[in-house]
């Protein structure tokens, strides 16, 4: 218990001090690196960076999910797989975090708020076992998909840089629902997914603003 409530409180504090400081050194290449970086209007731009706001954000929670689901996951391989995926979303997290910057917008004022809910949410999801847990994590990594699909129809064509990190993210979160599902994930209830939508929902309004 001793060892549980440490590991908790390292996990914790690890990821809540991420999501307040700008972090933006990835383990992998910034999918931006080599793309020209256009002229936006002041629209345009604003409309960019809000939105990079929005999946920072949702950068925050997915971190925060897969830490709070791999402390309590059961099986160690399903424990090794939240960790890994936690792991993604950090280069994830790095990428909108290092675009906010040129954009010379700010990250989520909410970000502290949105993680430690995740967190939580995110241990829950665990109790529940570990395929509900995979479950939770195909269906959050699908809607993720939906949103950064929307979003790549939302941000100006001349934004080449914010496209190509969300075109890369969408590769991976989509990786991150098979894996879910090749590890033995169990659907969830409609009601539950609608109800996963709605709270995404409001995060995504938030953060967009602030
Ligand atoms: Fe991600
Ligand atoms: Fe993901």
């Amino acid at each position: 218990m001793r060892d549980f409530l440490d590991t908790l409180i390292i996990e914790f504090d690890k990821g809540l001090k991420s999501s307040f400081i700008n972090k933006n050194v990835s383990n992998r290449v910034y999918p931006a690196n080599d793309l020209k970086e256009n002229k936006l209007s002041e629209l345009e731009r604003n409309h960019s960076s809000s939105l990079m706001r929005v999946n920072h954000a949702g950068e925050v929670c997915a971190q925060a999910l897969y830490l709070g689901q791999s402390l309590t996951a059961k099986d160690i391989s399903i424990k090794a797989q939240m960790l890994k995926a936690a792991d993604e979303e950090e280069d994830h997290l790095a990428w909108c975090s290092k675009r906010l910057e040129e954009l010379e917008d700010n990250q989520s004022v909410f970000n502290p708020v949105w993680y430690t809910l995740s967190f939580s949410i995110g241990m829950l999801t665990g109790l529940a076992g570990d395929k509900w847990s995979l479950g939770f994590v195909e269906e959050t990594e699908k809607q993720v998909v939906s949103h950064l699909d929307s979003h790549l129809h939302k941000i100006s064509k001349k934004d080449l840089k914010s496209k190509a990190i969300i075109e890369q993210m969408k590769q991976d979160e989509s990786g991150h629902a098979d894996q879910a599902k090749e590890s033995g994930s169990r659907e969830l209830p409609e009601e539950l997914k609608l109800g996963m939508s709605r709270v995404a929902k409001v995060m995504t309004s938030t953060s967009y603003y602030f």
